[in-house]
């Protein structure tokens, strides 16, 4: 229905020839070109209309009532179960107000951020100290384990290793990008999803037990309890608990990930930002800040129209898909001074990497820890570090881009 109602409302020209394939290889210079020439352009080869202004996007994101999260069909409802992505405001907003707390610094992530993420991460740097190895991967040795770990730690699920946790984020992350409906890769979102049922199952039980016997002595609140034991003493359903850790799980590893290699190959590839680090490291938070809207690792937020309507001058018809591109809205022209530089002096208010309306990130607080103390704590143990030149760095996806290897010399 909606594809049939998009084609004949469609009078763009722009996504005609446009592939997923393009766009996973380097989606800028489209992007570029629909912000200037067709800022609300049908994709028909993902049938869905792109938004790449930051205005537009911005009108998306305020108006839940006309272009609902609630999309059918859904390759995250399909994957994770129905989470709060997949929720409106004001029914998203109770099981946001119950998750929220253990994110920010004044629950379970604000205590790990403060000693035993940096503990986590030289573990995982001695490992590599202690191979020899003169060069390694980053992304597989470091950025993996590091944002794989930090998010089990949280939410009490560190009794599963490292490489399970990243399994399981590669395994949802395949279907939630299926723009394309690969049966293969819907085989593998499934059987994930199944997996971490029955891992989560049995757990959420014993974890119940034990916060009602402590209930039952007075409540501990939330302070020291794993986030996933304050979701049960909000009141979240297991079915709830289920549904949004694997949304943590498919979210809070792989953009994290991405994060540490971006922010570590750029202050590995611009001598000039290191050393302004080095001199002024109170800029690391901003360096962080230009990193995220430069390379937005998240590429869209997807939505859909709920009433015919118009955006931009565009007739959209109601149950079209629409495609909020940060991406594109973090390189806006006119919203943006110099969009596509790093500056660490930057005044213009904050970028879109995390998204704009009712589902900004849940995880943003901790994934900033976790992005700018994980390249801290890695420079400082190898102040040599260097880019390797005869393994650039590989970057791809549209939906979530970032680097899938970057090999560096430890210089030792
Ligand atoms: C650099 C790291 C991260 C980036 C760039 C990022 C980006 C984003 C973006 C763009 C959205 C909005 C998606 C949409 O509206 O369709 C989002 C939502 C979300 N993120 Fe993150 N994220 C990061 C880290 C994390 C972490 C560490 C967690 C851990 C819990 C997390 C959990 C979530 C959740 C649960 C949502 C859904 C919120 C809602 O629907 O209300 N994210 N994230």
């Amino acid at each position: 229905m909606a594809q049939r109602l998009a084609a004949r409302y469609y009078l763009g020209m722009l996504g005609d020839t446009l592939t997923l394939a393009q766009l996973n290889d380097d989606p800028d210079p489209y992007l570029a070109r629909m912000r200037a020439e067709e800022p609300v352009c049908w994709v028909p080869s993902v049938q869905m209309y792109f938004v790449t202004k930051w205005d537009d996007v911005a009108y998306v994101e305020d108006h839940p009532e006309l272009f609902t999260a609630a999309t059918e069909p859904s390759f995250l409802a399909r994957t994770l179960g129905e989470s709060m992505l997949t929720l409106d405001p004001p029914k998203l907003d109770r099981i946001r107000s119950i998750m929220l707390p253990s994110f920010k610094a004044g629950g379970r992530s604000g205590e790990f951020a403060k000693g035993e993420l940096r503990k986590m991460a030289d573990g995982i740097l001695d490992m590599i100290v202690e191979s020899g190895d003169s060069s390694f991967d980053l992304i597989e040795r470091y950025a993996q384990p590091l944002a794989a770990g930090s998010l089990a730690k949280v939410l009490g699920l560190d009794h599963h290793s490292f490489d399970q946790m990243w399994d399981w984020c590669c395994g949802l992350v395949a279907d939630i990008s299926n723009f394309e409906d690969d049966p293969e890769l819907q085989a593998i979102g499934d059987k994930t999803k199944a997996e971490i049922s029955e891992a989560l199952e049995p757990f959420l039980a014993k974890s119940r037990a034990s916060t009602a016997a402590l209930e039952g002595e007075g409540g501990p609140g939330q302070v020291g309890r794993s986030a996933i034991d304050a979701f049960i003493l909000g009141g979240a359903t297991s079915e709830e608990i289920i549904n949004n850790v694997r949304l943590m799980i498919s979210g809070g590893i792989n953009e994290p990930c991405e994060g540490i290699g971006l922010v570590a190959f750029t202050l590995l590839d611009r001598p000039d930002l290191r050393k302004r680090i080095q001199t002024e490291p109170q800029k690391m938070g901003r360096l962080v800040e230009e990193v995220l809207r430069l390379h937005c690792p998240v590429g869209t937020v997807t939505r859909q129209a709920t009433q015919d309507l118009e955006l931009a001058g565009v007739a959209i018809p109601k149950g079209a898909l629409v495609s909020g591109v940060l991406r594109s809205i973090n390189h806006d022209e006119s919203h943006w001074d110099n969009p596509m530089e790093i500056d660490l002096d930057r005044r213009q208010g904050p970028h879109a990497a995390f998204a704009l309306g009712a589902h900004r990130c849940l995880g943003e607080w901790l994934g900033r820890q976790v992005l700018r103390q994980g390249v801290e704590q890695l420079l400082a143990r190898f102040p040599m570090l260097t880019l390797d030149p005869e393994r650039p760095m590989i970057v791809s996806g549209f939906e979530f881009r970032g680097p899938t290897e970057l090999w560096l010399l430890t210089g030792e």
